[in-house]
């Protein structure tokens, strides 16, 4: 009898403990049905709702790159990009991306965001707290290093590194890039698409509002362009408007927190002793307290993000 009791008793555990284990297997298969926001890192980026403020401003919908099939724009961005441009252009915009597509890649890039993903971003700003910083090492050891601009790493590479996967410039700020970089135009007029067609076919565009370079070293398989569309988007939601544009570091920011799952900050801000510089230039630069810079709206963002622990930023001091 009292064997029985107790068998019974223990069978009656055994089916309660089925039930929680299949509840929570249940709820485990719920959460990857949602798992487009999850991925494999300890922290991940789309998964981190959590927080108000940056489920507010985090937009995944927005088209991060160029492609023909996403490259109609809302009429405010239409009505933005020509502001930047100072008015409306006569250009056939259609006529432009159609000429793109048919020299770069047409692909939807980066939409591989899911649970088995942890893709990690170096961003590497200019500033001179990158000298002496010995972050070479760890800036190479991210998946994707973006720098901007006329960054140099020869001669640097024990502060900064050596590994370059994208490279965000526009006409005005282009370089060489070696094979294994990705160019990523940012187009802040028609004629920086016209700009990017013409050096990999007639080099025949020199100046735009000043002499740029009619001809670049770099891959063509490797060219991505920035959609006008999250350059608005950067600048209406994330800045709030601030400013008149924002700048090529703080889109490269933004960019990195859509392309991947763990995001890492580097060079940005003054240095130590308050100054203003690049590390590849020793002159102080007062102009450059703008853009990602100390006390500025896009430093203070940054600094916000920061300290919401959804990047991490390195001082370099
Ligand atoms: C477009 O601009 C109008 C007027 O400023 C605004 O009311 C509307 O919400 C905007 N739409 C989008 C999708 O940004
Ligand atoms: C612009 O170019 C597209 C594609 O080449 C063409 O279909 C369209 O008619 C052009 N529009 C104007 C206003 O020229
Ligand atoms: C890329 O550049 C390296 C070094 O310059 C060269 O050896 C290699 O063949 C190039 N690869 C392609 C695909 O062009
Ligand atoms: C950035 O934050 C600092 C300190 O909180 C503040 O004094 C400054 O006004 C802020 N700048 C902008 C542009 O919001």
């Amino acid at each position: 009898m009292t064997l029985c009791t107790s068998i019974t008793g223990y069978l009656q555990e055994l089916f309660v403990g089925i039930i929680i284990i299949c509840l929570v297997g249940l709820s485990h298969i719920q959460l990857n049905l949602d798992s487009e926001e999850m991925c494999a890192c300890i922290q991940c980026m789309a998964g981190s709702k959590e927080d108000p403020w940056f489920a507010e401003h985090y937009k995944n919908r927005v088209p991060k790159l160029l492609s023909r099939q996403n490259s109609e724009l809302h009429p405010n961005t239409s009505k933005w990009w020509q502001r930047l441009q100072g008015g409306p252009s006569k250009k056939n915009y259609s006529a432009v991306v159609e000429t793109l597509f048919s020299l770069f890649p047409d692909e939807e890039h980066y939409s591989d965001a899911g649970p088995h993903r942890c893709r990690t971003c170096a961003v590497v700003g200019n500033s001179g707290n990158l000298e002496g910083s010995h972050y070479g090492h760890l800036i190479d050891a991210h998946d994707f290093v973006i720098r901007m601009n006329k960054a140099p790493t020869a001669g640097f590479e024990k502060d900064v590194g050596s590994k370059t996967t994208h490279r965000a410039i526009y006409p005005e700020s282009a370089v060489d890039m070696d094979n294994s970089t990705h160019l990523v135009l940012v187009p802040f007029k028609i004629l920086d698409l016209e700009w990017l067609i013409s050096v990999f076919t007639t080099k025949h565009i020199t100046r735009t509002y000043t002499v740029v370079k009619s001809t670049i070293q770099v891959a063509k398989d490797k060219v991505m362009i920035l959609h006008p569309e999250f350059m608005r988007y950067v600048y209406e939601i994330w800045l709030q408007k601030q400013g008149k544009y924002p700048s090529t570091g703080f889109m490269m920011l933004v960019f990195s927190l859509h392309i991947c799952d763990q995001v890492n900050v580097f060079g940005f801000g003054a240095s130590k002793d308050g100054n203003w510089n690049h590390y590849f230039d020793k002159r102080y630069y007062h102009f450059l307290n703008t853009g990602v810079h100390r006390g500025s709206a896009e430093y203070n963002i940054t600094l916000k993000l920061h300290q919401k622990n959804k990047i991490q930023m390195y001082k370099g001091w």
